[in-house]
């Protein structure tokens, strides 16, 4: 299959180039498309054919879940048994936003949708030509992010292009993605609502609309023992292709032991990556050295991580050593994404 990528503006539409798109998706193809969070795979969410097209592009396990994207706060009702109180608001705060809900659903949705599921994940994204999309494809696009199963989530069109060229129908590039991971996920069929996932929208501002908020304990911690409730999140994920080890502890600690690590790689021959901060980047003695950022300022972390993941594969990096980056907010969202990258190893110093 011969994939066309097609430049997006979302300043300025292009109204032939989503027309084409919507129609792709309508006749049962696959688009990617730029999201505020990262890049999508785009079908119809309520045609099964196309579900298992999704899979198949991603090379994703059947039974993990799709997102459906709208575009109206209208389109939910279709898609649910019924809207909860607790959906109604937080849409009013968080819609079109990185939220993505998880309802009990109608008999629209197809099981091919839901990973055979009787729940669904609805989000309203709130990058303009994700909804002008959205609208030409009928109003209902499963979307998982828009990377190969297993590979961090694409934050550039350049990354769908590397996954996905030849697999799918239509590229829609819209250049950087704004905030760089993926929604937070809230469940809302539990007793209380539970984050499955961690993102920009954090516990302390779902609390603020909802009152109490519980959380997956699987979040931060190995989820080897226990069963995540996002099925997504049991796989090893965002994973670069050199093997990632985390370091956490006091900062100087962690540089010395991360150096005579790098000296031990390099005697036998691997190349050697760092993530490290803009204060720490000058302390490693490895062959590629990469910031994150500052650490005051966690979105733009965030924002950086799964670039920087991919660069290193880019360059053929073999070792990868990261700082930690715990933090109550969006750090731990980031925490989250890189220790599932690193398949939970890390190396505590005291
Ligand atoms: O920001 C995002 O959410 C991006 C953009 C494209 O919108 N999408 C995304 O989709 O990250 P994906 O498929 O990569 O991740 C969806 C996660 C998976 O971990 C999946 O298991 C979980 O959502 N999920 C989907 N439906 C669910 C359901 N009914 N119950 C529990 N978890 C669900
Ligand atoms: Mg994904």
């Amino acid at each position: 299959m011969k994939t066309r990528i097609v430049q997006v503006d979302e300043n300025n539409i292009d109204r032939k180039a989503v027309r084409e798109a919507g129609e792709i998706i309508r006749r049962g193809g696959l688009v990617a498309f730029p999201t505020e969070t990262v890049y999508g795979l785009g079908g119809d969410a309520l045609n099964p054919a196309s579900s298992r097209k999704i899979y198949e592009a991603k090379g994703r396990p059947s039974d993990n879940p799709l997102i459906v994207h709208i575009a109206e706060w209208e389109a939910l009702a279709a898609l649910v048994k019924k809207v909860p109180e607790e959906a109604v608001k937080l849409a009013e705060a968080f819609w079109p936003g990185p939220l993505t809900m998880i309802l009990e659903k109608s008999d629209l949705v197809p099981r091919e949708t839901t990973g055979g599921l009787d729940t669904v994940a609805v989000r309203m994204p709130s990058h303009k030509t994700a909804l002008a999309f959205i609208r030409a494809a009928g109003g209902y696009v499963a979307a998982p992010s828009a990377n190969r199963s297993g590979r961090p989530s694409p934050t550039v069109a350049k990354y769908v292009v590397q996954d996905l060229d030849g697999r799918i129908d239509m590229i829609l590039d819209g250049g950087d993605v704004e905030l760089g991971l993926e929604s937070t996920i809230v469940d809302l069929t539990d007793r209380a609502p539970i984050i499955l996932r961690p993102g920009y929208i954090t516990r302390q501002m779902l609390e603020k609309v909802l009152g109490r908020v519980e959380e997956d304990v699987t979040i931060l911690r190995d989820d080897s023992g226990q069963a995540p409730k996002a099925p997504g999140m049991k796989y090893r994920h965002y994973a670069p292709k050199g093997e990632l080890m985390i370091v956490s502890g006091p900062e100087e600690k962690v540089a010395d032991y991360i150096n005579v690590q790098l000296d031990l790689w390099r005697s036998k021959n691997k190349k050697t990556g760092v993530i490290a901060t803009d204060a720490t980047i000058n302390t490693y003695r490895a062959d590629v050295c990469k910031s994150a950022g500052s650490r005051l300022d966690e979105s733009s972390i965030g924002r950086k991580l799964y670039r920087i993941l991919r660069e290193f594969d880019d360059e053929s990096v073999e070792i990868i050593y990261s700082e930690s980056f715990e933090g109550a907010g969006v750090g731990q969202a980031v925490m989250n994404r890189l220790l599932k990258a690193a398949g939970h190893r890390v190396t505590e110093l005291k």
